[in-house]
């Protein structure tokens, strides 16, 4: 898709490549018909692995997001408590961390100062340590004890995109991985999974194949200069993620924020004035997702009432939030821990229209460098 046409900047042809970097992150390491994930670069026992207590995951900026949903992906395929944390806070927080626990780094450049500061802590304190990086031989890559890449490719537009969905599949694929181990997973519900994980590039094109109608909402949008995104659960980092994305590139001020938490406080600021960005997908075959949905459905209701614009992400099919919202962007029906993958798109296209049509450098963002390899 992305090879066939020509784009004025890197970033969108970044966002265009995702279908692609997609297959390259997910075919080559699955097997549909064993049900079986092979990460040979793990250097880490099954016997270790089948063991572990708990798990770390540290990242800055757009990876932390992405190590966000992976403790949603853990936690719920194989059963192992995570922490995430700020790789420029991990120390300070004297992190109990040691043996018989693992610890993830996460970073497009496999350069980023704290996070490979980070990973030298969690060695020295006897953490296994796996990198997922999108840079074969970086430091973080050649410090840790085993490794997977992102296969993304080189990503040179400041705004991480491709590298974002590609560390949320590496993810994905690893939870998978440890819930096997740990015989949380049966074959059938990985084989289910696999091809779940096969049909998102397809899926991520169809986003794509409509990136005109976020391009319309862009067009409309564009001069306003606060926002706020909201999501719940593995959706919450997804709407950190389009915050960040939208400030970074086109200098307005954007809130990521977790929907339930609206009501303790920024609630005070929503009215016309503010427009939202909630993201309200439902699984339909995943009872949690059910009622978070049927939630943020009252919460959006409570929102308009406020005055407030609401610009929707849901699952296409849906009839009850289009009947809310403003604007409603729809999203190909995916698993819970699989949806977060397509539901950055047309966020990161947002943010990309938004700041093309305000006439900014949307590929390198002012005070901004690509990795920061200073602490
Ligand atoms: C993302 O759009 C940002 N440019 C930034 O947050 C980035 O993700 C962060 O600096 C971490 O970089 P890394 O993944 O190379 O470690």
């Amino acid at each position: 898709m992305a090879e066939t046409r020509k784009f004025p900047h890197h970033l969108i042809r970044e966002i265009f490549e995702q279908p692609d970097a997609l297959r390259r992150t997910i075919a080559p390491r699955v097997s549909l018909a064993e049900g079986r994930v092979c990460l040979d670069q793990i250097h880490i026992s099954r016997e270790e692995l089948r063991a572990l207590r708990r798990m770390n995951i540290v990242a800055s900026g757009t990876s932390r997001h992405a190590g966000m949903t992976g403790q949603y992906m853990m936690q719920e395929l194989a059963g192992v408590p995570v922490d995430v944390d700020y790789a420029s806070e991990f120390e300070y927080r004297n992190p109990m961390i040691g043996r018989g626990e693992l610890s993830i780094f996460i970073t497009q450049s496999g350069e980023t100062a704290d996070t490979i500061a980070s990973q030298r802590e969690a060695r020295r304190k006897g953490s296994r340590t796996i990198a997922i990086s999108n840079v074969e031989g970086s430091t973080i890559a050649r410090e840790a004890d085993g490794f997977i890449y992102t296969h993304a490719g080189p990503e040179i537009s400041i705004a991480s995109t491709k590298a974002f969905t590609g560390q949320m599949a590496c993810l994905f694929l690893f939870a998978l991985y440890l819930g096997k181990i740990k015989e949380e997973v049966s074959k059938e519900l990985a084989q289910q999974y696999i091809g779940e994980l096969l049909a998102l590039p397809q899926k991520t094109e169809t986003i794509l194949a409509a990136a005109h109608q976020v391009e319309k909402l862009a067009d409309l949008y564009y001069r306003v200069d606060d926002f706020m995104f909201l999501g719940r659960a593995i959706h919450y980092p997804i709407a950190m993620d389009g915050a960040l994305k939208l400030k970074e590139v086109s200098y307005i001020h954007a809130e990521g924020y977790p929907t339930g938490e609206a009501k303790h406080g920024p609630n005070a600021l929503i009215d016309f004035r503010l427009p939202l960005l909630m993201i309200a997908t439902c699984d339909r075959n995943h009872a949690g997702s059910v009622v978070r949905y049927q939630k943020n459905l009252g919460n959006m209701e409570g929102f308009k009432k406020q005055g407030a614009t609401v610009i929707a992400l849901a699952t296409e099919g849906d009839i009850a939030v289009p009947q809310l919202a403003d604007h409603t962007v729809f999203i190909p029906a995916a698993p819970e821990l699989l949806s977060p993958i397509l539901e950055i798109v047309p966020l990161q296209l947002f943010a990309y229209y938004v700041a093309a049509k305000r006439g900014l450098d949307v590929d390198r963002p002012r005070n901004l460098v690509k990795a920061v390899t200073l602490e």
